[in-house]
């Protein structure tokens, strides 16, 4: 047996992990990136199983099989289960998890490197970062199903959180200085740890939880990257760092794209906006539209393009919109989709809604892309989009939503959006959008007036 057939395992699943990371970056490669990268993680557990050096007892074994069968069977079942819209939620839970494991190595390992300064510096840092992302992400959860709606802010929260931050890195040092074999520290470090998860979550308004999931899951794999540093294995270590970066990344990509600075996140003082009464209190009439007139005026159109929003995915309207692309196509007509980088709840929710229903990748435009073309549009067709298209974003230094970049709809020579009532989308605000004049209001589920609009589009024959 080649001894170093687990060094390679561990080489060929890191390089799997990287490419299917990349892969992951466009919606054409996306599924073969998860499945070559889940493909690697398989080869780096059964290689672990199977290669592993040292003795492991019939029980151990037991007891690991019967953790990964539990784990596929109750992870599969979630997972093919989950509603689209459910995904945030189930990205935190399974985040957590993480999290979890991350903390439980520390609290297994510490007594088998009491003589170990380093080690035990390094368990001591995957548990304390394991179990706020552990505690963190079971808040974040509850906040997005409903069980946590509002945001709870203690008296003087930031700087009571950032005095338990202090609390957790000088109790940490203060273990690994005095060298102390008492279990009963890493405990204490783990209580306070979670405690920390909470009050670092609990401040927040649910519209930022996204962004706060994110931030989570770097945590968790940084936690993954001390245990890998702790075993001396490489592939845990590349997954964790991988994680890390990606996570953050991320974060700073949404931060951007909600207009939210990162500094706001990480002292806890964020998501005040989001939740916020206020902006621009827009007063007016609205016109409205049927499906029957919208068809006549679509059809007699040279360009469209379809901005889906949350309303899409609530309405489960993807189907029936792109069937709508092809009959406006079949007419010569136009179609492209603007994708506002926020749209939805979950980074790339639209695309991974659009992708259910088969629309062409090259259809999907980037806000930066599409902005620039809808002055040269004939209609637009706002679907369950609200703070995305809200040009309060640009003009009104009032609104919670100030500065952060808008599909810039309202430059096209007709817009028409669709939602049911006039009620405010996730920033809890008015949209003068559609009190102005070139704007049409086309009320109603999105599936129901878009599967109308389609009907009435086919009687046009
Ligand atoms: P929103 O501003 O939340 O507006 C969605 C609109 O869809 C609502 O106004 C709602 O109006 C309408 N709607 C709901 N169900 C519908 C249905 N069945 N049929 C038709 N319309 C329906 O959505 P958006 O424009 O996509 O903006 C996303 C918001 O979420 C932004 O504020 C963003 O910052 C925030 N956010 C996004 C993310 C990510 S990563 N995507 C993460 C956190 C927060 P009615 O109730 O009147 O129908």
């Amino acid at each position: 047996m080649n001894p170093y057939i687990l060094d390679i395992i561990y080489l060929v699943a890191s390089v799997t992990f990287v490419i299917g990371l990349k892969m992951l970056s466009g919606p054409k490669t996306a599924r073969n990136g998860n499945l070559l990268a889940a493909f690697g993680m398989t080869a780096a557990i059964a290689g672990t199983i199977i290669f592993h050096k040292g003795e492991v007892s019939g029980t151990v074994y037991g007891l690991i099989f019967g953790a990964i069968a539990l784990g596929t069977v109750v992870g599969w079942l979630t997972a093919k289960r989950v509603q689209m819209t459910k995904m945030p939620e189930l990205v935190s839970l399974f985040n957590g998890m993480g999290g979890a494991c991350a903390a439980l190595i520390g609290l297994v390992e510490f007594h088998h490197n009491v003589n170990n300064p380093t080690n035990i510096a390094v368990i001591l840092a995957g548990m304390a970062i394991g179990s706020i992302s552990f505690s963190g992400s079971m808040i974040a959860w509850a906040k997005l199903n409903g069980s946590l709606r509002k945001a709870i802010r203690l008296p003087k929260y930031n700087i009571l959180n950032t005095l338990i931050l202090i609390g957790i890195t000088a109790y940490a040092v203060f273990i690994v200085a005095s060298g102390t074999h008492d279990q009963m520290h890493v405990y204490l470090l783990f209580a306070l740890s979670l405690v920390y998860g909470v009050l670092f979550v609990i401040p927040i308004g649910g519209a930022d939880m996204p962004v706060v999931i994110s931030l989570l899951n770097s945590f968790t794999g940084l936690a993954a990257a001390f245990g890998g540093f702790l075993y001396g294995n490489q592939v845990m270590l590349t997954g964790g760092i991988l994680v890390g970066s990606a996570g953050t990344l991320l974060t700073l990509v949404m931060c951007k794209a909600m207009n939210r600075p990162l500094k706001n996140v990480i002292f806890g003082a964020f998501g005040e906006g989001a939740v916020a009464e206020g902006g621009s209190d827009s007063q007016g009439t609205i016109k409205e539209v049927s499906p029957s007139d919208l068809a006549v005026q679509m059809n007699y159109s040279n360009k469209v393009i379809i901005v889906p929003g949350y309303g899409l995915a609530v309405a489960q309207a993807q189907h029936v919109v792109n069937e709508l692309e092809k009959l406006l196509e079949e007419r010569g007509v136009e179609v492209s989709y603007a994708i506002h980088p926020v749209a939805g709840r979950m980074p790339g929710h639209m695309n991974v809604l659009l992708a259910e229903s088969n629309v062409e990748y090259d259809k999907l435009k980037e806000m930066e892309d599409v902005n620039p073309e809808f002055n040269q549009t004939d209609v637009v067709l706002v679907v369950g989009a609200n703070d995305v298209v809200n040009p309060a974003a640009k003009t009104d230094p009032s609104s919670p939503i100030y500065g952060m970049p808008i599909l810039e709809v309202e430059n096209a020579k007709t817009v028409v959006v669709n939602k049911r009532s006039m009620n405010a989308g996730y920033a809890g605000i008015q949209n003068e959008l559609f009190f102005r004049d070139k704007t049409s209001m086309l009320f109603g589920d999105a599936k129901k007036v878009l599967s109308e609009l389609v009907t009435e589009l086919k009687n046009l024959d």
